[in-house]
């Protein structure tokens, strides 16, 4: 399964070291088999070693060149990240990134052979105007980028779950997820409001092959029994 924390604009360069530096260790020792994801705020990348893989939150569509306050591809290589989060609902809300913007974004770190965790999910309002308006929402969010990418990772995550507490049941995840998975057989992470006391539970359900995590990623204990719930459910399917 996938596994991953998305830091936001938190933990400064030293908390993010000590915080893979204690999810490296607990990966080592737990054996964990699962595929850990972490995106710190852009002043804290760095070459981090061990099984964690670190990503970009953001990144523009260029190797370098004068667009203000950015980074691109040249900042991304000199630390060998190759993962990046694009389309993730507070780019696409907060910041006002348009679905042209982030289809430029996909195809420029796609065609680097990034792995991409791309997000779609709907507001409230899309989701209270009834399930084709929202259906018909969340597909206009798959139009332009390349479903069938080999390295393209999809998270679903409803706008109106992101760290407010809120999540849609069990059955409305397990539902969306099988519609959504029609679209693109890419894994398909769940987020919005995970937390320790419902991860296991969500990452029980069919069609969820990983979780994104804000807020309850941020303390790395949390992350780490997350990872422990997948290592049991994976554990259980073997044997
Ligand atoms: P949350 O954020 O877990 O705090 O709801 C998830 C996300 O934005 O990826």
């Amino acid at each position: 399964m996938i596994i991953a924390a998305n830091l936001k604009t938190n933990l400064t360069r030293k908390q993010t070291s000590e915080y893979i530096e204690e999810l490296e260790n607990y990966l080592k020792k737990s054996d964990s088999t699962q595929e850990v994801l972490v995106f710190p705020a852009t002043s804290s990348l760095d070459s981090f070693d061990g099984g964690v893989t670190v990503g970009a939150q953001n990144a523009y569509a260029t190797k370098n060149g004068a667009f203000t306050g950015e980074i691109g591809l040249d900042h991304l290589d000199e630390f060998s990240i190759k993962t990046i989060l694009i389309g993730h609902s507070e780019r696409r809300h907060i910041l006002g990134e348009t679905q042209t913007t982030i289809i430029e974004k996909f195809n420029f770190y796609k065609n680097l052979g990034f792995k991409i965790v791309y997000c779609v999910g709907e507001p409230l309002e899309k989701r209270e105007a009834g399930k084709d308006e929202m259906m018909e929402y969340i597909s206009s969010q798959y139009e332009g980028i390349d479903t069938e990418y080999e390295n393209l990772i999809i998270a679903y995550e409803p706008v109106w779950a992101i760290g407010t507490g809120l999540t849609p049941t069990l059955e409305d995840i397990q539902q969306i997820h099988s519609e959504l998975k029609i679209k693109s057989k890419a894994p398909l992470l769940y987020g919005g409001s995970v937390k320790v006391t419902n991860a296991k539970e969500v990452l029980a359900l069919e069609n969820v092959d990983g979780i994104l995590v804000g807020s309850a990623a941020l303390y790395a204990e949390h992350f780490c029994s997350m990872i422990s719930y997948a290592d049991q459910l994976t554990n259980k399917q073997e044997r």
